[in-house]
């Protein structure tokens, strides 16, 4: 009732129907002829007078205040607050950032919000071992340390950042110590962090052709200007642009699994993009998100670990290893850059959530993430094997399967001509999540296709899922 009223006197001041100066009743008599108790009208006066809707002089009793701004009550804006806000955006287009413009031209793939079999990036999450993922959350929000429910440290919780940095030194061979780890909310956070460190607007950045649609985002979102760099069976093409005389600020590479297409950066690329970036002081962002799941070979070393200059910013994720929802990666910063990025950090968000940070570190120290990883990745290497059969079967005629054995996806090439984009929205009536190729890309790509997640889906599923695609195309 109090709502009611406050709601009734601001809406009637607003909209000039009380107007500066006049008086309104007094509580007694507006609650004895609303039949009200005097209580609720109290509230809402006080309410009303408190944001200065309302004043009050004594012996006069109480008016509206004589000081609401006359802009307020013009017609306009009268009409504008009637309504809901949307109303005002009905007067057209109203001016954002040049980067707010730009952020929304990329592909928006609202249909494959759905949870279909072959959605990129999901991993199995049925057989994540949730039991005791709740325990070590109830140990640690029982009884929550005093470090877990204060502010913390914009570089991460220093116990997971050791363990981090053990555990990228013994599988990834990334140099490092654990001052060097900040903790982020993803590799997203860690790569919008690394080009607003790193870049100026309009600064040059040499990205994967086809690549990663959402590190384009976080480049264009720091007003940098992309250049496509093509890819094939070694990964980047990085001579013929330093022969051409290309240059860049930083370049944003997948070395060890290009996304989407799979293949792994040789030894000669690696060392000529490395000798680039010293002799240019260009930066190096590697993106090294799923290379936990090599099924043929060991993992291969990262791209940072050969690195004598300290120029690449090695970005990692726990999303595709433990659950996108998650939401903790981590950057590997370079010495030097130390305290830019974490002034960078405090500005953003100050630092992620403590409790999943120290239930994560339990997680890893009581060996739970290294026999996780071991599962994942028969059970992944056995989906992918039913994938790549049902392929066969099913579509051997239609989808010609690229990429090493590794990771969470596959990408396949659909014949020439097929609109990737009306295929894979046919798909998502059916209920199959399938990426079109065509949108990692920044130029109109020589082929299309299809990028099929097959993490998350069962033998079932997968067989299931290909027939349907099928009937998609
Ligand atoms: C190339 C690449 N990098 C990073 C990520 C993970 O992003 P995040 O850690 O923000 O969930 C993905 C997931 O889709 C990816 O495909």
């Amino acid at each position: 009732m109090y709502r009611q009223l406050y709601d009734w006197f601001r809406r009637a001041i607003i909209a000039g129907q009380l107007r500066p100066g006049q008086r309104v009743p007094s509580t007694r008599s507006l609650a004895a002829e609303l039949k009200i108790s005097r209580i609720p009208v109290l509230n809402a006066y006080e309410q009303l007078l408190a944001e200065g809707y309302l004043e009050t002089f004594v012996g006069a009793g109480t008016c509206v205040a004589s000081s609401i701004p006359d802009d307020t009550l013009n017609p306009a804006a009268r009409k504008a607050l009637k309504g809901s806000p949307e109303v005002a955006g009905k007067l057209g287009p109203r001016r954002i950032s040049y980067r707010g413009v730009a952020m929304t031209q990329l592909p928006v793939q609202s249909w494959l919000n759905i949870v279909g079999p072959f959605r990129a990036s999901l991993p199995a999450l049925d057989h994540f071992p949730i039991a005791v993922w709740s325990k070590l959350v109830a140990r640690h929000s029982r009884k929550p340390a005093r470090g877990i429910m204060g502010y913390g440290d914009a570089m991460g919780y220093r116990p997971l950042r050791e363990a981090i940095a053990e555990y990228l030194g013994t599988v990834r061979a990334v140099r490092c110590n654990a001052s060097q780890i900040m903790v982020t909310t993803g590799s997203q956070q860690g790569l919008q962090l690394s080009a607003q460190v790193l870049l100026d607007p309009k600064d040059r950045v040499w990205i994967e052709e086809p690549g990663y649609p959402s590190a384009r985002q976080a480049f264009i979102a720091a007003g940098a200007h992309l250049v496509p760099v093509p890819v094939d069976d070694e990964g980047m093409k990085v001579r013929e642009m330093i022969r051409r005389g290309h240059s860049a600020r930083a370049v944003y590479i997948t070395p060890s699994h290009q996304y989407p297409l799979g293949m792994t950066m040789s030894a000669t690329r690696r060392m000529l993009l490395l000798n680039w970036a010293v002799r240019t002081g260009a930066w190096i962002i590697e993106d090294d998100y799923d290379s936990e799941y090599r099924f043929g070979s060991r993992p291969i070393a990262s791209l940072q670990g050969l690195d004598t200059d300290a120029r690449v910013i090695y970005v990692g994720t726990f999303s595709k290893v433990m659950f996108p929802a998650l939401r903790v990666g981590y950057v590997v910063v370079p010495k030097d850059l130390l305290p830019a990025f974490s002034a960078a950090r405090d500005a953003a968000d100050v630092f992620s959530a403590t409790l999943y940070q120290a239930v994560l570190t339990d997680f890893i120290r009581e060996g739970h993430f290294a026999r996780h990883i071991r599962r994942m990745r028969m059970l992944y290497m056995e989906r992918r094997k039913e994938l790549v059969k049902a392929i066969r079967i099913e579509m051997g005629d239609m989808l010609e399967v690229t990429g090493a054995e590794a990771g969470m996806h596959l990408a396949a090439l659909l014949p020439p001509g097929i609109n990737d984009v009306a295929v894979s929205k046919r798909a998502a009536q059916r209920g199959i999540s399938a990426t079109p190729l065509s949108t990692c890309y920044l130029r109109p790509p020589a082929r299309s296709g299809l990028i099929l997640g097959y993490a998350g889906a069962n033998a079932l599923q997968i067989h299931d899922g290909v027939r349907k695609l099928r009937m998609s195309v």
